[in-house]
């Protein structure tokens, strides 16, 4: 997402830049080879559905053409090329790397294919390289490092194989280096510690392993490290917090780390977002992370934390999310959880913590908080998937576990649903799912262990949403929408639930 803003705010600043008035008879020398550059180009694409080339002819000058900004001056050549989500399909053609004015290539979220060509090396002037969401494959070409002006090279999801090359380190120009959601394997190469100007750095979704080159915990100016769902080990280094006074977002969740988080930590102040989940960290929470005033986010669940949470969070007022889960804390549920004034997601389960006394008794302070997850082993520990298992999963295959763990849930029913969540409250925005539970997939996807109705919290709370739900709706497109396993269309008759019934929730919404 914030990528995206990032582009958008690029174009913006391209934008002024306009178009002149060209006389297409006036093409000389190096600007023709624009022009059959640009034709190749097009002529490697083997699928523009929309149209979005068909302007690409010579009835008109090439700067005129949809995508292409040129020079202000003569000889006009080709300074950006703009062609993203446009469905295109193809190859890139060899010709581009021929374009040598150009500065700004975006051929983003496309469907090319084939491999990122060595040729593109020759683009000396470009400072825009932004490939993401295609099928390109190959590896990284140790050539794109002639690309000495590049600022923003972005080549995430594709892909692409080898490893991330060190010869990146030469581009001493990055800002923003993205290559998350590849098939990128090996260590993650110390030379990227070259490059001082960077502000993100993404080697999500790869195969990288090995341990996070101190190095990469000096750049200075990052605002952004994303390094998740990689097989990275070993610990991070003690100094890890102490120059990155701008870090915003710390994402190292799904790798193999180990040790303690460094204490240093708690000196990058800037920090609004930390995931270190499933990894296997260990030792206590460093005092400092407490002091982490702007974090609106911390995940740490799946780990081997161990330690008091007692007196960590207090300072911590703009936490949106806190997910523990997981861990062997222990010791008592803090009490000023329940003043944290933004909090909307609270994970504490599978730990030793003991409670939950603080929640009957500040009750009313949680009625707004989506899903709460208190206490020891199991007893609440699935209500952070209430939402998502009322919508979603109650009647399907899973459902002799789910139904277990409903049971267990079911006397805390009242205040976590204590009212209807806003996103509800529409016609049929409601966990229709659930309610679809006796009408529909006790007889339908014979999901007959235990039904709705032997809750009584959760009936009673079946009923209370009722309203916003069209329950005959329900029943006919089900019903009357597969034929393969419902040749007649048989819409059973029961199960006559009364859902009108009084369900004396209005006590738990004052
Ligand atoms: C060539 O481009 C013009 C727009 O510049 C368009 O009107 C015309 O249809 C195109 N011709 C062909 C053959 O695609
Ligand atoms: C442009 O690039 C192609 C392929 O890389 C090459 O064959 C051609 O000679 C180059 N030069 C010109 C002037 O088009
Ligand atoms: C891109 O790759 C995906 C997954 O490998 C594949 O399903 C898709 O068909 C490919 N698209 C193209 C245009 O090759
Ligand atoms: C990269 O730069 C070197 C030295 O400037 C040059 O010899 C080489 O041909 C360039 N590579 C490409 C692909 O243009
Ligand atoms: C962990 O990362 C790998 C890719 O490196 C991914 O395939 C896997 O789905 C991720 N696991 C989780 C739980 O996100
Ligand atoms: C938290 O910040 C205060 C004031 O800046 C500082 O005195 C204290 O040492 C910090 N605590 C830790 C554990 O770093
Ligand atoms: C929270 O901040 C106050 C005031 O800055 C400070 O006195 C207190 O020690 C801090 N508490 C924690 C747990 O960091
Ligand atoms: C459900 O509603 C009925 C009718 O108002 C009430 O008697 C019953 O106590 C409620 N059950 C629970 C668990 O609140």
């Amino acid at each position: 997402m914030h990528i995206r803003i990032r582009i958008l705010l690029l174009l913006l600043h391209f934008c002024h830049k306009g178009v002149a008035s060209f006389h297409s008879s006036r093409v000389d020398e190096s600007s023709s080879q624009d022009l059959r550059s640009l034709l190749h180009f097009k002529q490697g694409v083997t699928s523009d559905p929309d149209g979005a080339l068909s302007d690409w002819n010579t009835s008109s000058h090439f700067c005129l053409w949809s995508g292409v900004t040129c020079t202000l001056t003569t000889p006009y050549r080709v300074l950006e090329l703009d062609l993203s989500r446009l469905s295109l399909c193809g190859p890139i053609s060899s010709f581009l790397g021929n374009l040598t004015f150009l500065e700004y290539l975006d051929l983003s979220q496309n469907n090319f294919v084939g491999p990122l060509l060595p040729l593109l090396g020759r683009l000396q002037h470009l400072q825009y390289l932004i490939l993401h969401d295609n099928n390109l494959s190959g590896i990284i070409p140790d050539t794109l490092t002639n690309c000495s002006n590049l600022f923003f090279l972005h080549l995430s999801s594709n892909l692409l194989v080898g490893s991330v090359t060190p010869k990146l380190g030469l581009l001493s120009n990055l800002a923003d280096l993205g290559l998350g959601s590849n098939q990128l394997e090996g260590r993650i190469p110390d030379e990227l510690g070259q490059l001082v100007n960077l502000e993100m750095l993404d080697l999500s979704h790869n195969r990288l392993s090995g341990e996070v080159p101190h190095a990469v915990f000096s750049l200075s100016s990052l605002l952004w490290l994303f390094l998740h769902d990689n097989m990275l080990g070993k610990a991070l280094p003690p100094n890890t917090g102490e120059h990155l006074p701008n870090l915003q977002m710390l994402w190292l969740r799904n790798n193999t780390l180990e040790g303690p988080i460094p204490a240093s930590l708690g000196n990058a102040l800037g920090l609004e977002d930390i995931d270190l989940s499933h990894n296997k960290f260990t030792g206590q929470i460093p005092r400092g992370i407490g002091n982490l005033s702007a974090l609106t986010w911390l995940d740490l669940s799946e780990n081997y934390f161990s330690g008091k949470i007692e007196g960590l969070i207090d300072n911590l007022t703009q936490l949106k999310h806190l997910d523990l889960h997981g861990n062997e804390f222990e010791g008592p549920i803090p009490a000023s959880l329940a003043n944290l004034p933004h909090l909307r997601q609270l994970y504490l389960n599978d730990n030793n913590l003991q409670g939950p006394a603080l929640f009957t008794s500040h009750a009313h302070q949680l009625k707004q908080r989506k899903f709460v997850c208190v206490a020891n082993g199991r007893c609440l520990a699935y209500l952070k998937k209430l939402k998502e298992l009322l919508d979603r999963a109650i009647g399907f295959t899973s459902v002799k576990p789910i139904f277990e763990k409903t049971k267990e849930t079911d006397d805390h029913m009242g205040w976590v649903f204590c009212s209807l969540p806003p996103e509800m409250r529409t016609r049929n925005q409601a966990p229709s799912r659930t309610l679809s539970t006796e009408p529909v997939y006790s007889v339908y996807f014979k999901c007959n262990k235990k039904l709705i109705r032997e809750y009584p919290n959760l009936f009673n709370y079946t009923k209370d949403i009722y309203r916003t739900v069209n329950m005959e709706h329900i029943q006919k497109s089900y019903y009357g929408g597969h034929s393969p396993i419902n040749p007649y269309g048989t819409i059973p008759v029961g199960p006559n639930i009364d859902y009108n019934a009084p369900h004396d929730r209005q006590k738990l919404k004052a």
